[in-house]
């Protein structure tokens, strides 16, 4: 009952901000509660309200760190590297710049470079079937079978219907994310569980928009998302924005799908995100009925975590092919051995593959083909050392899911810059040139016409600098 008149309510405020013409992207995240009207939703509210205030202060016995610090309330809970930078020059001393997140934790003298990128260091457990090898082959695991990645904080916005956590997924329950927060990024013990339970109904009461609070509430509801409403159609777009919501459809939906934005709609875009692998890395073809070599996909069906090359594009930065916002700093340069299971007895594969390339020169990215005519390549589907980030495959073991990363919602994008699990593009500008040039070509069940070259000596694109400007405003409306 006092559901239904939530929705009501809501929908009522949706429909009149729409019909009023007036633009909820404005809206600053927290800027959400509303009058509560029944016992219990005033009991939630003050939950919320209470989680806020353990959200924003260190708790007792930590390194001074809160959820806060990082997920900074008036930065759409997200990291920006101006903040940083803003936070170094007036206090160098604030727990933000602690050693688990220098650049070299050992250094006599600590820099924060990866920091001031919005970065923070994530440290994994290696899965008992896995080992960290080198180019050569050796296994060189560390004794205490960790790895670490660098990752950009996401906004806690919505996380009523984002889920799963994290940019490879590993959290299901934000009760336990909050836990693992505070046990890894401020160095603090076990938290009481209902401490945890009102931060995290604080980060259920955050949305980027009422329309995305809409969502969330009728998924609470447990209505199935197929029959939510479209809350988006409530949004008063002028010609170039319904242009970029179409621009949006063709490109964009099969992934980031959904009234959540963040659900992948289409399954054969999924499918065609797992390949089979050969012991050496490679991928394994056969041939076709036209006498030319397919790729062998395996079925992942509950795998809802891609891999279209965002990890890879990191190496690329890091080799000095394409510039990044991330460039400028190192990433680790790993490579894995994946067995049968934790015995480490039987060997699957390793990954990346070692380069095979056309021209013989290692720094070459271009592959040589085998006698099938089929391109020696691994899950990159080009030329690849090392990866910056094994993404999905640090938390299952599986070999398909290497620097799979889960879709996330692109609901208040335009307010959380900068973009991907590794802040490698600074703007949505830079987000959606290189889905155009480099991602949406690579994407056979997404067939868009090709366009000449927006930038000179680039590959040709899949939008045109018109319907760029068009979903880039629509964009900023989601
Ligand atoms: C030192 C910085 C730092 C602190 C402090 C911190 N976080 Fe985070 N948070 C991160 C990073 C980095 C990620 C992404 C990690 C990844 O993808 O592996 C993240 C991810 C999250 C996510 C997942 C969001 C999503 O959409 O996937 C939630 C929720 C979250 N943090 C909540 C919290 C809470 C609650 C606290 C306090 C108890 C906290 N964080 C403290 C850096 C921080
Ligand atoms: C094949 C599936 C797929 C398609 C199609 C797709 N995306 Fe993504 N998108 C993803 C995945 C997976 C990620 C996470 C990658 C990462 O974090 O490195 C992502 C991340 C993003 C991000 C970064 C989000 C953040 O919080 O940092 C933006 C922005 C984005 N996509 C925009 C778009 C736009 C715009 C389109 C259409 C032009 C699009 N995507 C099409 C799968 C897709």
């Amino acid at each position: 009952m006092a559901g239904h008149r939530f929705i009501a309510r809501t929908v009522g405020a949706i429909a009149l901000a729409g019909l009023a013409g007036c633009t909820d992207t404005a809206v600053p995240v927290e800027a959400t509660a509303e009058l509560a009207t029944s016992q219990a939703e005033l009991a939630s509210v003050a939950q919320a309200a209470a989680g806020r205030k353990h959200f924003q202060e260190a708790l007792p016995g930590t390194n001074g760190r809160s959820c806060a610090t990082c997920h900074v309330l008036a930065d759409n809970t997200a990291l920006t590297p101006a903040h940083v930078e803003a936070l170094w020059a007036r206090n160098p001393a604030d727990p933000l710049f602690h050693r688990i997140d220098a650049d070299d934790p050992t250094a006599p003298v600590p820099t924060y470079e990866h920091l001031k990128k919005g970065l923070v260091r994530v440290v994994l457990p290696l899965p008992a079937n896995m080992d960290v090898i080198d180019v050569q082959g050796n296994v060189v695991t560390a004794p205490d079978r960790k790895v670490s990645v660098w990752r950009a904080v996401p906004s806690i916005a919505d996380t009523g219907f984002s889920g799963p956590f994290q940019a490879d997924g590993r959290e299901t329950d934000l009760v336990t994310q909050a836990q693992s927060a505070v046990t890894s990024h401020s160095l603090g013990g076990t938290v009481a569980l209902p401490v945890l339970q009102r931060i995290a109904a604080f980060e259920r009461s955050v949305f980027s928009s009422p329309r995305a609070r809409f969502v969330s509430e009728l998924l609470e509801l447990g209505w199935p998302l197929s029959t939510i409403p479209d809350p988006d159609a409530l949004l008063l777009l002028d010609a170039s924005e319904r242009r970029g919501r179409d621009v949006y459809n063709l490109a964009c939906e099969a992934c980031h799908g959904g009234r959540t934005r963040n659900r992948i709609v289409d399954r054969a875009t999924h499918d065609i995100a797992f390949y089979a692998l050969k012991p050496d890395g490679n991928i394994q073809h056969i041939i076709g009925p036209d006498g030319r070599p397919q790729r062998v996909y395996v079925p992942r069906p509950h795998s809802e975590f891609l891999n279209a090359g965002y990890a890879y594009m990191t190496y690329l930065g890091q080799r000095g092919v394409v510039p990044l916002y991330n460039t400028s700093v190192g990433f680790p340069q790993y490579r894995f051995r994946f067995y049968t299971d934790g015995t480490r007895q039987h060997h699957v594969t390793d990954l990346p593959p070692i380069p095979v390339t056309a021209s013989g020169d290692p720094n070459d990215i271009n592959p040589a083909l085998d006698e099938n005519g089929a391109p020696i390549v691994g899950p990159a589907l080009a030329a690849q050392w090392y990866s910056t980030d094994p993404g999905r495959a640090l938390i299952t073991g599986d070999p398909a899911e290497f620097e799979a990363f889960d879709v996330p919602s692109l609901r208040g994008i335009a307010r959380t810059a900068p973009y991907f699990h590794d802040n490698s593009h600074a703007t949505l500008t830079d987000a959606v040139d290189t889905y155009s040039r480099f991602i949406l070509p690579g994407i056979p069940t997404v067939v868009l016409p090709q366009h000449p070259p927006e930038f000179p000596g680039g590959p040709p694109e899949s939008l045109t600098p018109a319907q760029k400007q068009d979903l880039l405003r629509f964009l900023q409306r989601l």
